[in-house]
């Protein structure tokens, strides 16, 4: 029987965090040999804001290079660039047709970023779920691993490919959303009632994949928790301190309840200290991988080359299908 199809993407705008690892790549990581795997890296979907054409490239390569450092097997996983599979851009328009504007302007990511972004609300941030809808369904993807925040744009994908099969018959997989037990939503570390997220002002919010351990400890110890004292998970009424467990949680594999034995005795100094040492711990060889695989340009270029042409040959077949369901000569 052949393999199950995953895809998933991270966009190339700005620095990756520790929130990216960890409900996304981490979780792929451990998908690698069950499933045949499509990882891209969604630069299309970076030019809804703006983006220095340099920094957009480079952050481009980087990102390659950490899915690479952080244990994805190039010669397993289908790892490329979206812009270098032209049916993406071409499905997205064709799926355009088939999106309404009433469901798009339910997002909340739109409303979020047009209200960061007042002074570009252009058409591309709206229509984003309608290329993301294309950059799965042109894959057949049984399967979508993305942190929470993505969920709702997997929804309205799902709603696409449900339409499309509705008038021209099965054509599109239906995808499933798969989101992680305990990282699914990490939080910030001056504000863990918000997502951690690249584009925070406050850098004492996020820990950065580059950053250096002296930085991820000093991060830590600024972190944001409360006056008891105490270990324990309750998201409600102490999100702080139920975000470090979170994070020491996946970095450790230990479950809540050994969390709060482990620091029953203990102050937030100490925990905190053990939450950073289990981080570093985790990103360091990822770190001194992404440094050296940054270094051979050559490796990377033959990485994502090999990824688009195995992407293509399914996206083309993909597309040449709805082509003709809807009457467009190939
Ligand atoms: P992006 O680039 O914002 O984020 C990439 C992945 O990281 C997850 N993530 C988080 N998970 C847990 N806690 C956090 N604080 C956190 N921040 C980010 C995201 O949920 C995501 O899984 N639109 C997508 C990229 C994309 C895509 C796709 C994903 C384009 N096409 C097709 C899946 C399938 C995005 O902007 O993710």
């Amino acid at each position: 029987m052949s393999k199950k199809i995953i895809l998933s993407g991270i966009q190339a705008t700005g620095k990756l965090t520790l929130g990216n690892y960890l409900g996304a790549i981490d979780n792929w990581v451990k998908m690698q040999e069950e499933y045949e795997c499509y990882y891209m890296i969604a630069n299309l979907h970076s030019l809804t804001v703006r983006n220095d054409p340099e920094t957009l490239k480079n952050n481009t390569l980087k990102i390659i290079a950490i899915y690479v450092a952080a244990g994805l097997d190039p010669e397993r996983n289908n790892i490329f660039i979206q812009s270098q599979v032209k049916e993406h851009a071409e499905l997205g328009w064709i799926l355009n047709c088939y999106t309404y504007m009433g469901e798009l302007s339910r997002m909340t990511q739109f409303k979020d970023k047009s209200a960061k972004h007042a002074d570009n609300i252009n058409a591309g941030l709206f229509t984003y779920p309608v290329l993301m809808a294309a950059d799965i369904l042109l894959y057949q993807a049984n399967l979508v691993p993305v942190g929470a925040d993505q969920m709702q744009h997997l929804e309205i994908a799902r709603d696409i490919a449900e339409r499309f099969n509705k008038i021209y018959g099965e054509t599109f997989v239906i995808p499933e959303g798969y989101i992680a037990k305990t990282s699914s939503r990490i939080m910030g570390l001056q504000d863990p009632t918000s997502k951690m997220s690249k584009s925070a002002t406050n850098l004492n919010d996020v820990i950065f994949l580059e950053d250096e351990p002296d930085i991820i400890l000093r991060k830590f110890k600024k972190a944001v928790t409360d006056s008891e004292n105490i270990v324990k998970f309750e998201p409600e009424n102490k999100p702080g301190v139920s975000n470090l467990m979170q994070i020491y949680s996946s970095c450790t594999s230990k479950t809540m309840e050994e969390i709060e034995k482990e620091f029953e005795n203990s102050g937030y100094g100490n925990f905190k200290a053990k939450v950073a040492e289990a981080v570093i711990e985790k990103l360091e060889p990822i770190q001194k991988k992404y440094k050296e695989i940054l270094n051979n340009p050559e490796y990377l270029e033959k990485i994502y080359k090999k990824g688009a042409e195995n992407a293509r040959k399914l996206a083309s077949k993909t597309l040449d299908t709805v082509k003709e369901k809807i009457g467009i000569i190939i």
